[in-house]
């Protein structure tokens, strides 16, 4: 058996899988689809945890259907740091490496940044910088864009501005409206979001100012 034919095929029992924490406040698909790719195996993470700011988010229950860890830190009439404070404390306790924001409609204190550092991500449905913010499927409708698509990036302190690890388009089609523009940006949103967290995960890519680029390794150094 060659070397390589050895790596591929030897399972690798010691290095623990990394830990994600997910965090929803609705509907959830973008957290079934990295549900589903951590149960096929194509993401090598495990879920420790996922928690929603809403009682009445489908994801919550949609977490609680497949057995995961779940907790609900309601956040309505709630201080925002307070909040995070609870928040960042459950991560913490789940010993979470990776926060996996989806669709998680709050805007995170600076204390929750800091307290995760670069472990931070988001998936945002246009090509950032291009339409930040709510309604980003209408913005680019509205727009007259002719393409659209998705970002995943890490988060800092301000709204869908960190580094961006990848995007990926979608054509704008005469006779959209915001709902079909976002069905198609929603599939590739499913693929992309898997993708960016194994990307960071597997601690291939730094960032290097504002930008995510693939770590060099020594043989290419000289
Ligand atoms: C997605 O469009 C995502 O890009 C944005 O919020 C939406 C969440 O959808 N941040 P879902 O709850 O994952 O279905």
């Amino acid at each position: 058996m060659s070397r390589a034919s050895e790596r591929c095929c030897t399972l690798d029992l010691m290095t623990p899988l990394k830990k994600l924490g997910i965090l929803l406040s609705g509907r959830g698909s973008n957290f079934e689809a990295i549900a589903e790719s951590v149960r096929t195996g194509r993401l090598p993470a495990e879920i420790a945890i996922v928690i929603s700011n809403r009682a009445d988010a489908p994801g919550l229950e949609s977490a609680r259907r497949r057995g995961l860890n779940t907790r609900l830190i309601p956040s309505k009439g709630r201080v925002r740091e307070e909040h995070d404070v609870e928040v960042v404390a459950t991560l913490k306790k789940a010993q979470v490496d990776l926060v996996c924001l989806a669709g998680y409609m709050r805007l995170l204190s600076a204390e929750f940044i800091r307290a995760f550092p670069n472990r931070i991500l988001n998936i945002h449905p246009s090509l950032l910088p291009a339409f930040p913010g709510l309604n980003a499927q209408k913005q680019a409708i509205d727009y007259g864009a002719k393409v659209s698509g998705c970002t995943v990036h890490f988060v800092d302190e301000h709204l869908d501005n960190g580094p961006i690890i990848l995007q990926k388009t979608v054509p704008v089609l005469e006779g959209d409206d915001e709902h079909s523009l976002a069905a198609r940006i929603l599939e590739q949103e499913h693929i992309a979001y898997s993708e960016g967290i194994s990307q960071v995960l597997s601690g291939e890519v730094e960032i290097q100012d504002r930008r995510v680029v693939r770590k060099r390794v020594q043989s290419e150094v000289r």
